[in-house]
C-alpha cells in the first residue's frame, strides 16, 4: 500500500501543476483578449480596419481579379446613385459613412454581407453593430439587391481610393 502512496501523490502533482498551467495560460488568453477588444472600441467603427472579418450572411468568399472590369464599375455607379446616395456620398460622411477607402478597411465578403443583409449584419456583426451606434442608431435600410448587383457595387467601390 504505502509503496504506492508517493507515486500517486506525484502524479496527482503533475496533474495539478498542468491543470492551474493550463487555467492560468487560458485566464491570460481571455485577459489578452478582452484588451485587444478594449483598445479596438477606442477607435471609431467607421475608421476600424477589420480586413479579416468576412462578416454574417451569404458572401463567404469572394476572389477579386486583379484588373478592375469597368463594365461592372459603369453598373455598380449607377445602382449606387439610385439606391443608396440618399444616405452614403462618396465625398463626405452623411447618415451612413463614406464608401471612399472602404476597400482598405473591410474585406470584399464583408461588404457584400452589409449590402445584401445589413439587418442580420447589425445583429450578429460586432463592427456592423458598433457602426450603428455611431451613426446615432440610424438603421441601413436593406434595398433588396441581387448578389450580381452588389458585386457591381462592390467593383465600384474599387475605384473609390
Ligand atoms: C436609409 C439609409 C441607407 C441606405 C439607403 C443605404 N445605407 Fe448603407 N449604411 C447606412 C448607415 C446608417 C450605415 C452605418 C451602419 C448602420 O447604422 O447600420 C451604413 C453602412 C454601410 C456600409 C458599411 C460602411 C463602413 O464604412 O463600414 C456599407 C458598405 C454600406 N452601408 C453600403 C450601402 C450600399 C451599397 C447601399 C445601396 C445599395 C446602401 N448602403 C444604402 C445607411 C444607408
Amino acid at each position: 500500500m504505502k509503496r504506492f502512496t508517493i507515486p500517486v501523490l506525484l502524479v496527482s502533482l503533475v496533474l495539478f501543476a498542468c491543470e492551474s498551467d493550463y487555467q492560468k495560460a487560458t485566464k491570460e488568453r481571455v485577459a489578452q483578449k478582452k484588451a485587444e477588444v478594449e483598445e479596438e472600441s477606442k477607435v471609431p467603427a467607421s475608421e476600424r480596419i477589420t480586413l479579416d472579418n468576412k462578416g454574417v450572411g451569404p458572401i463567404k468568399n469572394i476572389e477579386l481579379s486583379a484588373q478592375i472590369d469597368e463594365e461592372m464599375v459603369k453598373r455598380g455607379m449607377e445602382l449606387f446613385k439610385t439606391n443608396c446616395s440618399a444616405c452614403h456620398k462618396v465625398d463626405k460622411r452623411f447618415i451612413g459613412p463614406s464608401p471612399k477607402g472602404i476597400m482598405k478597411r473591410r474585406s470584399p465578403e464583408w461588404i457584400m454581407n452589409m449590402i445584401l443583409d445589413p439587418q442580420l449584419m447589425v445583429e450578429q456583426d460586432r463592427c456592423a453593430k458598433d457602426l450603428l451606434v455611431e451613426f446615432n442608431g440610424a438603421a441601413m435600410a436593406n434595398q433588396n439587391m441581387t448578389e450580381e448587383q452588389a458585386r457591381d457595387i462592390l467593383e465600384y467601390f474599387r475605384t473609390l481610393e
